[in-house]
């Protein structure tokens, strides 16, 4: 078969690839991951690039190479560049490894999550994190979302293509930590990896199809042990490779870790561990009871599934405030703002909120209604009314929010808004009763905590009840990797924290209807 050159700016990155192939594989192959949301349907559009010399816009889902091409990669079209949270709280454990000889043991703890992967080499004798890296999960080029992934996997071949391609990312990952740290890789003895339900079944070529039916049976919620050997991943092939158990179909073992990293079966008040990721988890309760839920808030909070949304990346605005009865906002990167991420759209509705430019049911106001300072900044996008975040130089709108995006904030808001309330009607208590909220994940990280509370994501709590803990569930990993009496309280909190399925509480639909409104 034919194969054409792919030239990648500003990378540089080359890649010789076969006729007929589509742009997307193409920069995959070439290791730059783009934006994909909606898998190569060819409907998300974050996956645009420019055909170079006229940089003319195409899909790159979509477009099927004939020809050696150039082709320029836009910042924002680009998974690559955006920052991944790798660190979390500190939790110090004592290493328990037994020393079998070498001079050198080395073990590897790994997150996987449906966007980004981390791992982190760890001296196994002193417990010392010797360096991190991160990725993005390259199975994205197959779908934003856990269900995208579900749905790819129903074949065995399918399922076999996304199993190596996280092992590959994995492998990735340890010639980099090796790399930077002058390690040999046979010297790491032990692995842990804790992942959502779906991205371990599918680390360990596990059945998914189940994952995507009512009830949401995981095929395995037990922790599994498998060498290295096995798995094709290239550390030390005797080592033992530690897959933590899950709680349930939807609330995997990354939510056991960042569990066990916070405490949370210690905790004398009621505590509220919030991970926002591409899914939503939720833990909640003390030391006596704890509950957990998951929620389908969907990618809109990560910046998907929103028009100008993106990732965190250069040209983002990452945040929205009020300034003089007008709006300003911070870009990442000093630059012309181009996108939106999280934590700008969150501000973004908050502050529409406080401007009075939506109304309690997430209606865009008529610019007719409100004072000229605002009213300039209602415009008409795609038929429906839009608000201006940000003009260009020349007064043109650079990035707006329609009334669709509001909507898409509203859905996901209230999602996790009713796993908050379903959780505190279990455990019989009110929003006052909570003693403080643990912010996980790189969502988390970065949001405005008024803004949060504002559009009504977080219980209305004084914000200094709301603490951040980072990446919490590669802190529990890696406690997992060192220690033996977290590794058992592991497997201990994965039974004890009681899932609570959604679609049987009979009153869900109303507590989630009554989200909606802000
Ligand atoms: Fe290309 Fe969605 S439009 S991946």
């Amino acid at each position: 078969m034919r194969h054409f050159n792919i030239t990648f700016q500003p990378d540089g990155k080359r890649v010789s690839i076969h006729a007929g192939a589509s742009l997307l594989e193409a920069a995959n192959f070439a290791g730059i991951i783009l934006n994909s949301s909606c898998g190569g349907k060819g409907t998300c559009k974050k996956c645009t690039v420019l055909i170079e010399p006229d940089k003319k816009q195409v899909l790159a889902c979509r477009y099927i190479i004939d020809c050696d091409l150039t082709v320029t990669v836009p910042a924002a079209s680009k998974l690559y560049e955006q920052k991944i949270l790798q660190h979390g709280i500190d939790r110090p454990v004592k290493p328990t490894y037994v020393k079998t000889g070498t001079e050198t043991a080395l073990g590897l703890a790994v997150d996987i999550g449906t966007t980004t992967v981390v791992a982190k080499l760890i001296d196994l004798i002193t417990g010392r994190l010797l360096v991190a890296e991160a990725d993005f999960n390259p199975q994205s080029i197959h779908g934003d979302d856990v269900v995208s992934r579900i749905s790819y996997a129903q074949s065995d071949e399918n399922l076999s293509e996304l199993q190596q391609l996280i092992v590959g990312c994995i492998n990735n990952l340890i010639d980099r930590l090796c790399k930077t740290t002058g390690s040999d890789r046979n010297d790491i003895f032990q692995m842990t990896a804790v992942g959502n339900t779906t991205m371990t079944h599918i680390l360990l070529h596990l059945p998914v199809v189940q994952l995507g039916q009512a009830p949401y049976k995981a095929h395995l919620l037990d922790a599994c042990d498998i060498t290295a050997k096995e798995l094709n991943v290239k550390i030390n092939p005797g080592a033992n490779i530690r897959v933590v158990e899950n709680i349930a179909g939807f609330v995997g073992s990354d939510t056991v870790a960042a569990a066990l990293a916070v405490d949370i079966n210690l905790a004398e008040k009621l505590t509220l561990l919030v991970d926002i990721g591409t899914n939503g988890e939720l833990v909640s309760g003390d030391r006596n009871n704890l509950y957990a839920v998951s929620c389908a808030a969907g990618p809109a909070l990560e910046g998907a599934r929103i028009s100008q949304g993106s990732r965190a990346a250069e040209g983002a605005i990452e945040s929205v405030f009020i300034n003089d009865k007008d709006i300003d906002v911070d870009v990442i990167g000093s630059k012309p703002p181009t996108t939106i991420c999280g934590s700008g759209i969150i501000d973004a509705v908050a502050v529409m909120l406080d401007l009075g430019v939506l109304d309690s049911t997430g209606r865009i106001i008529k610019k007719s209604d409100l004072p000229p300072s605002i009213s300039k900044r209602i415009i008409t996008k795609n038929n429906q009314p839009a608000f201006v975040i940000a003009f260009t130089n020349d007064g043109q709108p650079a990035v707006v929010l329609t009334q669709q995006d509001v909507r898409e904030v509203q859905l996901a808001k209230a999602a996790i808004a009713a796993g908050v309330k379903l959780l505190l009607k279990k455990l019989n208590i009110t929003e006052n009763d909570i003693d403080r909220i643990l912010l996980a994940g790189a969502f988390g990280n970065y949001i405005k905590r008024a803004s949060a509370i504002r559009i009504g994501l977080l219980p209305n709590i004084p914000e200094d009840k709301i603490q951040f803990v980072g990446n919490a569930a590669s802190v529990g990993a890696t406690m997992i990797l060192l220690n033996t009496t977290s590794r058992e309280l592991a497997g201990h909190l994965a039974r004890k924290i009681q899932y609570l399925e959604i679609a049987h509480e009979k009153e869900f639909m109303n507590i989630y209807t009554g989200c909606m409104t802000f």
